[in-house]
């Protein structure tokens, strides 16, 4: 794993659960407290990664191979990592991160079949190893999730709900995907489910946030 003096936080977790609603709430917290912190969000966070995030996500672009999807997702990955995550994380900043590698395991692996491992070697070689220090998985029943979706995403990016919605057990193999990759990181991971007001899932996650960047300070300086 390659160290940067940084902090890295990713957020994951089906459709709807809040992942973009809190790491927005998290990055106004941390600003106006005086850290040097990043927003961004994948697929997409630059040029190339947002003309590629429109290909994945509009219904337009109907079914496509699961193969040449998950390629789609890593040439994203890899120029958000060289261009924006890396440099940030470099210069010491935290940077949060809506969705990241754990999502492709999630959504290609557990939800589309590919093998888990082929996920993984493309996950290293898209991020040079990088990995998050701490990732938030935020869950929700996977219904009230595509409820929530619908309601608030734009009608250009909604392939994924469109798809999901006829087929929930696609929903229910990636949520349970994200509850195993998650078992097998017990460290970098916290669960945190978001059926609970905003607040009281906020506080949650603002809490768990200080506390991984009080231990990393505390390890860096001794
Ligand atoms: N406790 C809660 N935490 C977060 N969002 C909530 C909560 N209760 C209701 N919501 C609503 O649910 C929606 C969550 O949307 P958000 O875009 O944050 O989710 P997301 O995980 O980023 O979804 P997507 O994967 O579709 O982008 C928002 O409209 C938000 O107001
Ligand atoms: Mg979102």
């Amino acid at each position: 794993m390659r160290y940067f003096p940084g902090q890295f936080i990713t957020f994951e977790g089906i459709e709807g659960t809040g992942k973009s609603t809190h790491a927005r709430r998290l990055f106004a917290f941390l600003e106006e407290n005086g850290y040097p912190v990043l927003f961004t969000a994948e697929p997409g966070g630059t040029e190339v990664g947002n003309q590629i995030r429109s290909i994945l996500l509009h219904p337009q672009t109907g079914g496509i191979d699961a193969i040449t999807e998950l390629f789609l997702f890593e040439a994203s990955r890899r120029e958000h990592v060289l261009q924006v995550i890396q440099p940030a994380l470099q210069s010491g900043r935290i940077v949060l991160c809506v969705r990241f590698c754990d999502s492709t395991i999630a959504y290609q692996g557990y939800g589309r079949g590919l093998s888990i491992e082929m996920i993984q070697y493309l996950n290293r070689l898209a991020t040079n190893d990088l990995m998050p220090d701490l990732t938030l998985l935020l869950d929700i029943d996977p219904e009230e999730g595509l409820r929530r979706s619908f309601h608030h995403t734009s009608p250009q990016e909604l392939r994924f709900e469109e798809e999901f919605l006829k087929k929930k057990e696609i929903l229910c193999s990636i949520r349970n995907g994200f509850f195993k990759i998650a078992a097998e990181e017990p460290k970098r991971f916290k669960v945190v489910s978001t059926i609970e007001s905003k607040e009281v899932v906020f506080e949650k996650i603002k809490n768990c946030v200080l506390s991984v960047i009080q231990d990393k300070k505390r390890r860096n300086m001794s």
